[in-house]
């Protein structure tokens, strides 16, 4: 049997998958960070590591629910794989992140996001990831945090 799906190129032109990078030993990288990360289980790393730092935190962790930490980490994991296009659980669950309002119950200072980042800092060099993949997680992560401040001394 034929396939039925058009192609969705341009003109009769049908589309390919597009070859961004070819690496020294063949592999390519395509497709979402997600995926070239290694997925969920690279996200679960990267976010109980992030919160084993802002367990020691004095300034933050009082702001976290200490009797649902594995909610917690199911949260912001659910949420950076749905934006860095693994499946949209985050939203099935939770509705639309509505990230800034949803911090609006916390005074984000200037030192606050800063510990934040320094937790998040961490968490991301402990996965050892390709120099551009870990430049572009960390620009949205770092502009994210800054978007978040919602206290200014
Ligand atoms: C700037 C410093 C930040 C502080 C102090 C902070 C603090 C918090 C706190 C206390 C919670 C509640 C924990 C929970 O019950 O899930 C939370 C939730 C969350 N935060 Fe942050 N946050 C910061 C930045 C960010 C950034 C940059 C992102 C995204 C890139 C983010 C994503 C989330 C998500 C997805 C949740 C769960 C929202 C929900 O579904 O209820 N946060 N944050």
């Amino acid at each position: 049997m034929t396939d039925p799906t058009p192609p969705t190129g341009i003109g009769n032109v049908p589309a390919q998958p597009i070859t961004l990078r070819v690496g020294e030993h063949g592999a390519s990288a395509t497709g979402s960070l997600f995926d070239r990360i290694g997925g969920a289980p690279t996200f679960d790393r990267l976010v109980r590591r992030f919160y084993e730092g802002v367990q020691q935190d004095d300034v933050i962790w009082p702001m976290y629910p200490a009797d649902d930490l594995e909610g917690a980490i199911w949260r912001l994991s659910a949420f950076l794989q749905q934006y860095w296009g693994g499946p949209g659980t985050y939203s099935e669950e939770r509705g639309h992140p509505r990230l800034r309002m949803r911090h609006n119950p916390f005074r984000i200072t200037s030192e606050a996001r800063e510990r934040w980042l320094l937790h998040m800092r961490e968490a991301v060099e402990s996965l050892g990831l390709a120099p551009l993949d870990e430049a572009e997680l960390w620009a949205y992560l770092d502009r994210a945090a800054h978007a978040m401040t919602n206290t200014f001394d």
